[in-house]
C-alpha cells in the first residue's frame, strides 16, 4: 500500500525510476561517443562540449566547470529547487503519493518565489532611486568622486535606499507581507513588533549567486558617521554568505578561461577590477573565507590557483594567513600545496593540489585604490610576479633581518620561519629553502637542519598530548582510507586496480563502517569481476537498508571522480600516498607512549642550549668590550 510507504522508500522508487538519461537529454542535446553521452554544459557557457552522462553509474559530470552529481542533483541545479521541492514534483509526475513529511510544502516553494520576486523588485527600485531621486545626488557624488562610472552603476544595478524608516515597506506593500520582507533580509522586526526597513541611506550592492539572481545586498554608508560602514543582509532561505562570493557570477566563465581566481577583500575592489576587465575577482560578503567559498572557487579553477589580494597591513596579513589555512584545509587529503615555482627546482612535476599566491603592491593600497590610481595594466605586473604563498611568508619574516643582529634575534627570527621550512613535504626542497635562509641571515646551514629535525621530533611527541591534533591527524586518516576504497570504484585503470588489491591487503582499517565496505567491495569486486558498474549496484543492494554505509557508499563514488583520468602511474603514486598515510598514523600511536618519555630529555637539552647560546654571546661582548 503506497501510503505505508516512508518518504526514503518514496525516494528510492522514484531514484529506481529515474533515468538519468531522460533527465538530462530534456535540457542537453547529447550525443554518444564511447561509452558515455556528451553536450554542452548547462550550468556554464561552452562552445565544445565537456559535459559528460555516465548512464552505468546514474552520474553526469561537466569537466569544464566541474558540476557533477545524479539525477536528483541535476534537476536541483537546473530548476534551483530544493531536494524536496525535486521529489515532489517527480512523485506527482510518476504518480506516487508523498507521505507526509515535514518541510516539504507548497507554501515553502511558493514564498521562496515570493523572497526571490521582491529581492529583484527592490534590486531596481533602489537603482531607479539612485538615478533619478534628488535625494540621492550626495550618494551619486560619492560615487563619482570613488571612480564609479554610469556605466558601472549600471552594470552592476547599484542603488540607493532611502533615509525613510519604511520607505521599501511602503513600496511593494500591497504584494508582499512584512513577513516576506523579513524573511528577504530586507525589513527588521522592532521591539514593538511592527517592521521596518533594514536599509537606510545607504549605497545598495545586489549580491547574486552564480546564475545572477539577486539574493541579497550589501549596502554601504555614505556619511562619515554612519555606523556599520557596511550593512550586509542576513542570512535567509536564498543567501548563505559562508557559501556565496561576491562577483561570482561574473567571474565564472573568466575563472574556467584563465584558470585562476583573485580573491580581494571588499566589493568595490571586486567592482573596480572586474570593470577594469579584471573579471576573474571575487570577495566573500563581510565575513572570513570558508571552506565553501574555496569549494565554489575548485568548481571553476580546475588547477586551483588562487591569488589572495588582501592588504599587507598587519589585519590583511592576518587574513591572508587565516585564508591559507581555509584553503589547505579544503584540500586536506588530496595532496600538497604547491611551493615552489617550475624555474625554481627540476622537481617540477613534483605533484601539487592547489597553488596560493598572494598579491602584494608596493604602497599595500588596497586592489580599488591602487586600480583607481595606476590602472589595472600596473595591477597585472603584480598579478604575474606574485610570490607562492612560501616565498611571500619568509620574505614578510626575512625583511626583518638586520646585518648587526645578534644571536639571540637571529634565533627569534629562525623560530618564525622553522615552521614555515617544516610544513615543506619534500627533502630537497626543504633543504634549498634551508641553504637559501641560512644564506640570507647568516647563520650555519647545518645547525638549522639540526634544528628543523629536532623540532620535528619533539612535534610528534607534542602532538600526542593534544587530542584536537590527534582528531585532526585521525582525519586524515579516515579520509586516506576513504581515498583508497574510492579508487575500486574510479571504473579505469584494470592494472592500477590490481595493484591496489595488493597493496590494501597490507594496509589495516580500523574504521567500523569502512571496514565493512572495504570486505563488501573484496568480495563483490570479485565476483562481479572488477566490473564497476556492477560493483556499485551490487553495493547498493546489498546495503539497501543501511542508510549510514549508503551515504559513504555514495559519497565514495563521488570522491572516486577526482580521481578519473589518473594514468597507471598516478593511480599507483595515489594509492601509495594514502597508504602510507594510513601507515604513518598507526606509527605514530604506536610511538606515542614512547614518545612522551622523551619529551623530559628534549626539555632539558632545548634549555642547554640556549644557555649556550647566551653564554657563546656575553663571551662575545665581552670581546667585542676588551677590543
Ligand atoms: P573595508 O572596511 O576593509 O574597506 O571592508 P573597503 O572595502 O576598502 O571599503 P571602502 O573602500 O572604504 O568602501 C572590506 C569589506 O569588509 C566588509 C565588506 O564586505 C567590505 O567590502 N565589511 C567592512 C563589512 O561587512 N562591514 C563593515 O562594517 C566593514
Ligand atoms: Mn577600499
Amino acid at each position: 500500500m503506497p501510503e505505508n510507504k516512508t518518504y526514503n522508500e518514496v525516494i528510492d522508487e522514484i531514484r529506481n525510476r529515474l533515468d538519468i538519461l531522460d533527465v538530462v537529454q530534456s535540457r542537453v542535446v547529447l550525443k554518444k561517443k564511447g561509452a558515455n553521452y556528451w553536450g554542452c554544459c548547462p550550468f556554464h557557457n561552452e562552445k565544445t562540449p565537456s559535459f559528460c552522462v555516465n548512464v552505468q553509474k546514474g552520474i553526469f559530470k561537466c569537466f569544464g566547470c566541474g558540476e557533477g552529481g545524479d539525477a536528483i542533483s541535476f534537476l536541483m541545479k537546473i530548476n534551483n529547487q530544493s531536494f524536496n521541492e525535486v521529489i515532489k514534483d517527480l512523485a506527482q509526475q510518476f504518480g506516487i503519493e508523498l507521505p507526509f513529511h515535514s518541510g516539504n510544502s507548497k507554501q515553502y516553494t511558493e514564498e521562496k518565489q515570493l523572497i526571490k520576486d521582491l529581492l529583484n523588485k527592490s534590486c531596481n527600485y533602489y537603482h531607479n532611486n539612485l538615478l533619478t531621486l534628488s535625494e540621492a545626488s550626495e550618494a551619486l557624488k560619492y560615487l563619482e568622486k570613488r571612480g564609479i562610472t554610469k556605466e558601472i552603476i549600471e552594470e552592476y544595478k547599484l542603488g540607493f535606499s532611502l533615509n525613510h524608516y519604511d520607505d521599501l515597506i511602503k513600496k511593494f506593500k500591497s504584494e508582499y507581507t512584512p513577513v516576506i520582507y523579513e524573511k528577504a533580509g530586507l525589513a527588521v522586526k522592532t521591539e514593538k513588533g511592527d517592521y521596518v526597513d533594514r536599509f537606510k541611506n545607504r549605497i545598495m550592492i545586489p549580491i547574486r549567486d552564480e546564475s545572477g539572481n539577486v539574493i541579497a545586498f550589501g549596502a554601504r554608508a555614505i556619511l562619515p558617521n554612519q555606523n556599520p560602514k557596511y550593512l550586509n543582509s542576513p542570512d535567509t532561505v536564498l543567501y548563505n554568505k559562508s557559501r556565496i562570493l561576491y562577483g561570482i557570477d561574473k567571474a565564472k566563465n573568466k575563472m574556467i578561461e584563465e584558470d585562476f581566481v583573485v580573491i580581494m577583500e571588499g566589493y568595490f575592489d571586486v567592482i573596480s577590477a572586474q570593470a577594469a576587465g579584471l573579471k576573474n575577482a571575487v570577495a566573500s560578503c563581510g565575513t572570513a573565507l570558508t571552506v565553501d567559498h574555496v569549494k565554489l572557487i575548485a568548481k571553476y579553477s580546475k588547477s586551483r590557483k588562487i591569488y589572495l589580494a588582501f592588504d599587507t597591513d598587519a589585519a590583511g596579513l592576518k587574513a591572508t594567513q587565516r585564508s591559507t589555512e581555509v584553503i589547505k584545509e579544503a584540500f586536506t587529503g588530496l595532496g600538497n600545496l604547491k611551493i615552489f615555482d617550475q624555474a625554481y627546482s627540476s622537481l617540477s612535476d613534483d605533484k601539487y593540489t592547489c597553488e596560493i599566491r598572494v598579491i602584494a603592491p608596493f604602497d599595500s593600497k588596497d586592489p580599488d585604490e591602487y586600480i583607481r590610481e595606476y590602472g589595472i595594466e600596473e595591477y597585472k605586473k603584480y598579478i604575474k610576479k606574485a610570490p607562492l604563498l612560501l616565498d611571500f611568508e619568509l620574505e614578510q619574516i626575512l625583511k626583518d633581518y638586520k646585518s648587526d643582529f645578534s644571536p639571540t634575534d637571529k634565533l627569534k627570527l629562525v623560530k618564525k620561519i622553522m615552521p614555515l621550512i617544516e610544513e615543506i613535504p619534500n627533502n630537497i626542497i626543504q633543504n634549498e629553502y634551508i641553504k637559501l635562509v641560512s644564506e640570507k641571515i647568516n647563520i650555519d646551514e647545518k645547525a638549522l637542519v639540526r634544528e628543523v629535525n629536532r623540532s620535528n621530533m619533539l612535534k610528534t611527541v607534542e602532538n600526542k598530548d593534544f587530542t584536537g591534533i590527534v582528531t585532526k591527524s585521525s582525519n586524515i586518516y579516515e579520509k586516506a582510507q576513504k581515498n583508497l576504497l574510492c579508487l575500486f570504484l574510479t571504473g579505469e585503470s584494470n592494472l592500477g586496480i590490481n595493484y591496489l588489491t595488493e597493496i590494501i591487503k597490507n594496509v589495516k582499517f580500523i574504521d567500523k563502517n569502512l571496514i565493512i565496505i572495504k570486505e563488501a567491495i573484496d568480495k563483490l569486486s570479485y565476483q562481479v569481476n572488477n566490473d564497476v558498474e556492477k560493483l556499485i549496484q551490487a553495493l547498493y543492494t546489498q546495503f539497501a537498508e543501511d542508510n549510514e554505509l549508503k551515504d559513504i557508499i555514495t559519497d565514495l563514488i563521488y570522491i572516486s571522480d577526482s580521481f578519473k583520468n589518473l594514468s597507471e602511474r598516478d593511480f599507483r603514486a595515489v594509492v601509495d600516498e594514502n597508504a602510507l598515510k594510513i601507515q604513518q598514523y598507526q606509527i605514530d600511536c604506536e610511538k606515542r607512549e614512547l614518545a612522551s618519555k622523551y619529551k623530559k630529555l628534549n626539555d632539558d637539552d632545548i634549555e642547554s642550549m640556549q644557555f649556550q647560546m647566551q653564554l657563546r654571546e656575553k663571551i662575545r661582548n665581552k670581546q667585542k668590550v676588551g677590543e
